[in-house]
């Protein structure tokens, strides 16, 4: 049997329904459920659903062979683990914003940029990547928030449709990644349950395909 951890929330719906396209389907309704543990009908897969950030921590340790969810998690986790499918959903970007009219990632009168955000890794390898000295402020939701209330010169965050961004008077000033959702593989799962490994990553494979063509 496969362990697949899943994306409680908004991924969660086109995650199952690219495994139904795959032929993956649960005995129980799953999004509708307070249940957290899913067998498939056939008995060859276990959904596990866990909170996006954890599903790299999953994988990585094993508790999951298999896993769905955005690059994002996967960059800010730094998990060591297998990234063998972008599934073609899911996506969006993460992006530095700033208050309107704002040009630049750093544009603060201090030495140190002050940024927002709930990607504290990715921010500062961005950063540091820029030689911008950063002082980054943690927070885990509502991140636009911030330079409004004069907590943070800038954000960095994921950007869907950049309607949060605009009704809360903020631009993009600099995309750091495309995003969208990953199979991700545990190392060790990949040699020890192979087959059952390659079915599943093939199968998810054509339908990315087929989905692309149409
Ligand atoms: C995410 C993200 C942005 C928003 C972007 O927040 O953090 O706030 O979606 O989407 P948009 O570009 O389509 O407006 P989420 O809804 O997950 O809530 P959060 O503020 O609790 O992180």
């Amino acid at each position: 049997m496969l362990v697949i951890a899943l994306c409680k929330g908004r991924s969660l719906e086109p995650s199952l329904a690219t495994l139904a396209q795959a032929g993956i389907r649960f005995k129980e309704d799953v999004a509708n459920s307070r249940k957290l543990i899913f067998d498939s009908e056939d008995g060859r897969f276990r959904a596990v659903l866990v909170k996006p950030a954890d599903v790299p921590t999953y994988v990585e340790y094993g508790a999951a062979d298999v896993g769905i969810a955005g690059r994002d998690v996967v960059m800010e986790s730094g998990a060591d683990i297998l990234q063998p499918l972008d599934l073609n959903f899911g996506h969006c970007k993460i992006a530095v914003a700033g208050p309107k009219g704002a040009r630049s990632i750093d544009g603060t009168d201090h030495p140190t940029v002050r940024v927002a955000t709930k990607y504290p890794r990715i921010t500062l390898d961005y950063y540091n990547a820029h030689g911008i000295p950063v002082e980054i402020i943690p927070l885990s939701g509502s991140i636009e928030l911030a330079p409004l209330m004069g907590l943070a010169d800038r954000i960095v965050d994921v950007v869907e449709t950049g309607r949060t961004l605009k009704e809360n008077g903020l631009d993009v000033v600099a995309v750091i990644a495309q995003i969208s959702a990953r199979l991700l593989v545990n190392r060790a799962s990949y040699q020890t349950k192979r087959q059952d490994v390659l079915g599943l990553a093939h199968a998810l494979e054509k339908v990315v395909q087929c989905e692309s063509s149409t």
